[in-house]
């Protein structure tokens, strides 16, 4: 099921994380069809959810998405080390990216054992080289986002709103309740994409889901991502999806 709730914004309910992984294999596969000598740049979301997708796409999309086309970027990190379990890293790293064989000099992932306020800068220079820029900032193809019940997106939390509009294009934040350092890109960046896919399933995320995306509560940092001259997609189960209007 879907529905267009508004200009350019799709939501997309399945049954299962399976089918969800279908679709962003799918989504990925649609971005081949960009001219050859065109990379192609997608950041991924870290937290629990996609730890599961990426081992699906492992095991069921190798031959789709293998290859030099794809350079792997991250959205936000924890400042830990990269082999640390909380590391988004690590996870996308371990479960697909290794296994499918993506070369080592396509997967550019926020260096969290560095100085947070250095590792900014380095990271900005790195995309500054690879990714193409439109609006004086860096134009991902793809930005796969997660959704915090809290209503933060990448780690831009509701306490640090300012992270929105900030003109730098990665940024340090601190996790509320832990104090953990990390590494986001900002919103400006996001919102710089030609795509922006949240994905977030589960019963928890029923009631944070209907207040961005219907209700588009400006409380809530997910509710300000949405591409200036892009799409926004939602990828969610059907529990996620239990407090929306009913789709048509
Ligand atoms: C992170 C994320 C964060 C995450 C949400 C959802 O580093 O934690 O990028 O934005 O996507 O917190 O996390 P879950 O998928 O674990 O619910």
């Amino acid at each position: 099921m879907h529905q267009e709730i508004k200009p350019r914004t799709k939501i997309l309910v399945f049954k299962d994380t399976e089918r969800i992984s279908t679709k962003v294999a799918q989504i990925l596969q649609e971005l081949k069809t960009y001219p050859k000598h065109q990379p192609i740049h997608i950041a991924l979301s870290g937290g629990n959810t996609p730890k599961a997708i990426f081992k699906i796409l492992h095991e069921k999309y190798v031959t789709e998405l293998a290859g030099n086309r794809f350079h792997f970027w991250w959205g936000d990190e924890r400042c830990v080390s990269p082999d640390h379990d909380e590391s988004n890293f690590k996870w996308a790293y371990t479960y697909w990216l290794k296994p499918i064989g993506i070369p080592e000099a396509n997967i550019h992932r926020i260096h969290g054992e560095n100085d947070p306020d250095e590792e900014i800068i380095r990271y900005s220079e790195e995309m500054k080289k690879w990714i193409k820029t439109e609006n004086a900032m860096p134009r991902f193809d793809v930005i796969f986002l997660g959704l915090g019940d809290d209503g933060h997106t990448a780690s831009i939390f509701p306490s640090q709103m300012q992270l929105l509009d900030r003109k730098e294009w990665c940024a340090v934040a601190t996790h509320p309740a832990s104090g953990q350092k990390r590494i986001t890109l900002t919103g400006n960046v996001l919102n710089n994409a030609r795509q922006v896919v949240f994905i977030s399933t589960g019963t928890n995320k029923a009631a944070i889901i209907k207040k961005i995306v219907i209700d588009e509560a400006p409380e809530f940092p997910a509710s300000h991502i949405k591409p200036v001259d892009g799409e926004t997609v939602w990828l969610i189960d059907e529990e996620a999806a239990s407090k929306l209007p009913s789709l048509s």
